[in-house]
């Protein structure tokens, strides 16, 4: 009977990671093995489906002890609302462990008419099915002909398609966008970023997000959210996605698409739309690891200057640190008074100050911070004593808040207070929160209670492997074994609320996150090196992070392990400051990669790509605030516009999409001065010249990309992208603010154009709850054959530019147009009449008008309500 639990086990592995057939493995097999689990009541009713179901072991199958099997299940299948339904499965008879704070709570709606759930029938074994009626194919099947398990710490489901699909998400790792069949581990890990293929289950990275989207060959897509906090394992399949956890229930989201953009804003309207970012954050910002002293990061902030480059925050390392210890300075390197100095010459600048905060605490006897966290106790305590549990990180022996503890949040914000008295930071910088151990469990101490050992499975990791000894205890009772995923979610939830106490917008960048971190910060993604495949592997990861509702994210710009060089930091500058979030950060030891570090190559790409990033702020902020304010992505995947054309998907990460209205197509290999690109079918222009792209047969046309230079970027006919002159002059975004506004409107085969800007302070965390932002639309629009139409139109006013700001429409550059201006005339509430323009300007060759305004004795307003009459020669 041995072999038969062995058999068991290995099968829920076997079938989901070697999935070389539609089952992995065969008839026999599955006839063997099938779900354990019979249906002992049904209940329907409006709002879903109440299930009992009920242990029945088969035949031929030992339960093995170490299992703990759970004799009795609960189930309900609530219909959240058209798009969404949630499974939950859980014990009937125990609670269990459960994620708290993930999603925000809500009320669901019921079902409509886009999905159907089958017919769950009693005295049959557990089987859910959920078609999705405007196509008929099933998005949801717990097949009772396969594997189930529900065992105290492994606990195995999948979804069941039955036929082939492209699977997405499944956090955090560095790998292909779309994943490889095989098996993820997620775990929250402190690793330095290795490849995971889907062979290599210990691959997982810093965050756990247990988030996938699965696309058909029509590119019909469906979504699934595993809300679980325990180690697991995603399996995933030609048709299948499976998981196995070590713990927790099945809370099981199931998005029914059925594009892959509507899965994501069905995901997102789940767990919340992302906190907004400041102004100055979309900016420029240079970190590096081993900054000697306060003198060496002075001079690289002078450079800036000297380079006429723009810099908008200087973000210094654990360098700073006495002993490496959190809240404090290194009296020899970072003396207070010259530190006092570089700080407020920096802000008096124009620009700010993020610091790296640990999340270990050192535990020393003269320590400050370490003692005001003892009484009342916030630390997460030891499973051999009741004293704080312990590991080993930077300043040596460490204790670690519990962000369970209601204390907690108190002791950080006074920490972050006193801290901000003694460094005047603006964001803070959240690291090492996975949280990261450099021991196994507390040093002296291997962990011993729950280890791989005791565990009936283990995901691809050691529980205890770089991490707090998983026994310990937090708050209440609930174990590490159970949470260790959430510390960083914990973590970045006290410091978001430090930020809110202010009333200001967070700047929180954290290395791990969990579902629902988007809320409260950004993130960026880890220890990458310094080669060209981690240029390409950045744009999985932000597309990943968008997927998962952190779009404000961004990779180490010319990479952080290793050296880099002049040709692979000059395309990092083209593409990383495209980046929402645009970090020049590098390790310890390496060489130098500032803008000015290597040749004039290198400088000038980076003036260039910096500047070009500042034409386009409004343009960022704009998109970044449209998801906060309703979900989805601003930096994504070209498929999710074009869910038509499944090249763009089988070549995602080759390019990328700026909101609707431009595709960025980067360079990621070396020795190259331009590249054959796909394009999605439709009517681009080069965003920067406004030349017609003549796309060949296969859609593609050759894009030069010679260095030192710009990164090729083309906007789609149809849209207006707002662009800020003074990207050309301005050093850091507060006095960018400043600048007139050029609108670029490309049109498209019905001469129509839409664009949109938001205006609001940029700096307040209720500017869009309680309406203090103006949002303005632009269109453009055809008339007759002499004349079109350029209306601009608020649909929210709460803003009121001050000081200068956004002062008026400089230039109006149409892409497409075919015939020179004769004049224009212009109409708000408090003016109508003929606009004296500069220039009008027209190029036949390249179809392009120029409308220059800017001293025109009557001010075009960027976010007033008017209409531009724009008559042409015939
Ligand atoms: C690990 C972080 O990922 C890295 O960015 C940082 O430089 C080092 N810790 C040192 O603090």
């Amino acid at each position: 009977m041995a072999k038969t639990k062995v058999a068991f086990l290995c099968l829920v592995l076997l079938s989901f990671s070697y999935a070389s057939n539609d089952y992995g493995f065969s008839e026999e097999e599955v006839s063997a093995f099938t779900n354990p689990y019979v249906v002992t009541s049904v209940v329907s009713n409006t709002g879903g489906v109440t299930v009992q179901a009920q242990y029945q072991a088969p035949a031929d199958l030992e339960t093995p002890a170490s299992e703990q099997i759970i004799t009795n299940l609960a189930i309900t299948i609530q219909y959240d609302n058209p798009y969404r339904v949630r499974f939950t499965m859980t014990d009937a008879n125990n609670a269990r462990w459960q994620v708290p704070n993930a999603i925000p709570s809500y009320t669901p709606s019921g079902a409509g008419s886009f999905y159907s759930l089958a017919p769950i029938v009693v005295g049959q074994p557990l089987s859910i099915k959920i078609t999705r009626t405007t196509d008929n194919k099933v998005v949801f099947f717990l097949n009772p002909s396969q594997p189930f398990g529900y065992n105290n710490q492994d606990i195995g489901f999948a979804n069941w398609l039955g036929y082939p699909i492209k699977v997405m998400g499944l956090g955090e790792r560095i790998s292909s966008f779309v994943l490889a069949q095989g098996s993820y581990t997620l775990y929250a890990r402190d690793r330095g970023s290795p490849i995971d293929t889907g062979d290599t289950p210990d691959s997982n990275m810093y965050s756990s997000q247990p988030f996938y989207l699965a696309v058909d060959n029509q590119l019909a897509a469906h979504g699934g959210l595993f809300l679980n906090s325990n180690a697991m394992t995603a399996f995933v399949g030609s048709n299948f996605v499976g998981f196995r956890t070590t713990g927790g229930i099945i809370d099981f989201f199931l998005f029914i698409g059925p594009q892959p953009a509507d899965v994501i804003n069905q995901y997102h309207d789940l767990i919340g739309y992302p906190t907004l970012v400041p102004w100055w954050g979309l900016g420029w910002h240079q970190c590096r690891y081993g900054f000697q002293n306060i003198s060496v990061v002075s001079s690289v902030t002078t450079s800036y200057t000297t380079y006429n480059l723009p810099l908008d925050a200087m973000w210094i390392d654990i360098d700073y640190m006495n002993q490496y210890q959190d809240f404090t300075l290194d009296p020899v390197n970072f003396p207070q008074a010259s530190f006092t100095t570089w700080v407020t010459n920096l802000k008096a600048a124009n620009k700010h100050f993020v610091p790296i905060v640990d999340a270990g605490i050192a535990q020393s006897a003269g320590y400050s911070v370490y003692n005001s966290g003892l009484n009342p106790n916030v630390y997460i305590t030891s499973a051999y004593k009741n004293v704080p549990t312990t590991g080993v990180v930077w300043p040596g022996v460490s204790v670690f808040v519990d962000w369970f503890n209601p204390n907690a949040n108190a002791f950080w914000t006074g920490q972050l207070t006193k801290f901000n008295t003694l460094t005047s930071f603006s964001g803070i910088w959240i690291d090492m929160n996975e949280a990261s151990n450099f021991v196994n469990g507390e040093p002296g101490h291997p962990p011993s209670q729950i280890t791989n050992l005791t565990m009936p499975y283990t995901p691809g990791q050691d529980v205890n492997d770089n991490s707090i000894d998983v026994a310990s205890i937090h708050y209440g009772g609930i174990l590490e074994y159970n949470v260790h995923s959430l510390f960083g979610f914990g973590e970045t939830m006290a410091t978001y609320q430090y930020f809110k106490g202010l009333n200001l917008r967070p700047f929180i960048i954290t290395r791990s996150s969990f579902v629902g971190t988007g809320r409260y910060a950004g993130k960026w993604t880890g220890d990458n090196f310094s080669q060209w495949s981690f240029l390409a592997y950045s744009i999985t990861g932000l597309f990943d992070l968008g997927m998962f509702g952190i779009p404000f994210a961004g990779a180490d710009i010319c990479g952080f392990q290793g050296n880099t060089n002049e040709e692979l930091c000059s395309r990092w500058m083209q593409l990383g400051t495209l980046y929402p979030f645009s970090r020049n950060h590098n390790a310890k030891g390496s060489v130098d990669q500032y803008p000015w570090s290597f040749g004039s190559t290198l400088l000038q790409t980076s003036n260039i790509a910096i500047r070009t990033k500042y034409s386009l702020l409004l343009h960022f902020a704009t998109g970044m605030f449209r998801v906060s304010l309703m979900g989805g992505m601003h930096f994504r995947p070209a498929f999710f516009d074009y869910p038509n054309d499944i090249n763009l998907l089988n070549n995602a990460t080759s390019h990328f999409m700026l909101g609707e209205g431009l595709i960025v197509h980067p360079c990621l290999w070396p020795g190259v001065t331009g590249s054959t690109s796909y394009f999605p079918y439709d009517l681009w222009y080069d965003f920067y010249q406004g030349t017609y792209m003549q796309l060949n047969y296969y859609n593609s046309a050759y894009l030069n990309m010679t260095l030192p230079g710009p990164i090729p970027i083309h906007i789609k006919g149809g849209y207006i992208v707002p662009t800020l002159d003074n990207s050309n002059t301005a050093l850091d975004t507060i006095s960018l603010r400043k600048s007139p506004i050029t609108l670029v409107v490309a049109l498209n085969g019905a001469f129509q154009a839409d664009g949109h800007a938001v205006f609001d302070d940029g700096l307040s965390i209720n500017s869009l709850s309680g309406n203090l932002y103006t949002m303005i639309n632009y269109h453009y629009q055809y008339v007759n054959a002499t004349t079109d139409t350029l209306i601009i139109q608020p649909t929210i006013s709460g803003y009121t530019r001050a000081n200068g700001e956004f002062p008026y429409i400089s230039n109006i550059i149409i892409y497409g147009c075919v015939e020179g201006i004769r004049n224009v005339f212009y109409t708000t509430t408090a003016f109508s009449g003929q606009l004296n323009p500069v220039f009008l300007l027209w190029n036949p060759n390249t179809s392009v008008c120029k409308i220059i305004l800017s001293s025109s004795r009557q001010l075009v307003l960027p976010d007033m309500a008017g209409q531009l009459t724009i008559n042409f020669y015939l």
